[in-house]
């Protein structure tokens, strides 16, 4: 764009720290934070609520049409509203967690969904972080990072940030996590893949400052070189 904006694609697995490092990185930038996944979140706890299974494609997507999903800038994060409602903390239950990656695979609400992003985006200087980014929602972002980490970091992760009452386990939290990466890697549309020109990150021994002062720079070297 005429002000030298960018846009910041990051993509990866369940857990691998995207959410935390985007929004860092969004910070840094003066860029604006957009999490996808928690719009994927939104229209499942929506689904959930109005009992429509992720089978009835044709309800789900009549349903949808009609949802206005919404992410405001708060405090360095985000809140999220569907059809006005404040679903920010709702939408990372455990429900629509071991939910949300069918809802996901239904391909009309992904083209929805899609389109509501690179709206998001045209004009510049968002980070977003998903599933997809950097090979559908937005290929021609400036910067494209894919992040990993291994099933059991990424499990140990998640599991330092649950509360003792939710009774979770490891074990639990590594299948889960395992399962979701199944679904998210294998679904027929647009499936969870690395972008050929995406850096690809293994933030397994990196924290999280690592890894944030690694993608600022990268973005600092890219807007130098434009
Ligand atoms: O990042 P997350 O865990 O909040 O994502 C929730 C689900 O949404 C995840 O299982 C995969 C799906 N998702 C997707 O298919 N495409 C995206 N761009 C973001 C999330």
């Amino acid at each position: 764009s005429e002000d030298g904006k960018m846009n910041v694609a990051i993509d990866g697995p369940a857990g691998a720290g995207k959410s935390t490092v985007a929004r860092l990185v969004a910070e840094e930038l003066g860029y604006i934070y957009v999490d996808t996944g928690a719009m994927y979140r939104a229209v499942s706890l929506h689904m959930i609520r109005k009992d429509i299974s992720p089978e009835d494609m044709t309800q789900v997507l009549q349903e949808a049409q009609d949802l206005v999903i919404d992410l405001q800038p708060d405090r360095g994060g985000q809140k999220v509203f569907c059809n006005g409602e404040d679903v920010t903390s709702e939408i990372r239950s455990r429900e629509v967690t071991g939910i949300v990656s069918r809802y996901a695979q239904i391909e009309g609400l992904r083209t929805q969904l899609v389109d509501t992003q690179r709206q998001m985006a045209l004009r510049k200087g968002v980070v977003m972080d998903g599933r997809d980014i950097g090979t559908t929602v937005l290929p021609d972002a400036e910067v494209k990072i894919f992040m990993t980490a291994s099933v059991q970091e990424r499990a140990l992760r998640r599991f330092k940030e649950l509360e003792p009452s939710d009774g979770l386990t490891l074990e639990q939290l590594e299948r889960d996590i395992a399962t979701r990466d199944k679904l998210d890697e294998n679904r027929e549309v647009s499936p969870l893949r690395c972008a050929e020109d995406a850096i690809v990150l293994d933030t397994t021994k990196m924290n999280i400052h690592e890894v944030v002062d690694k993608i600022v720079s990268y973005c600092t070297m890219v807007r130098g070189e434009s």
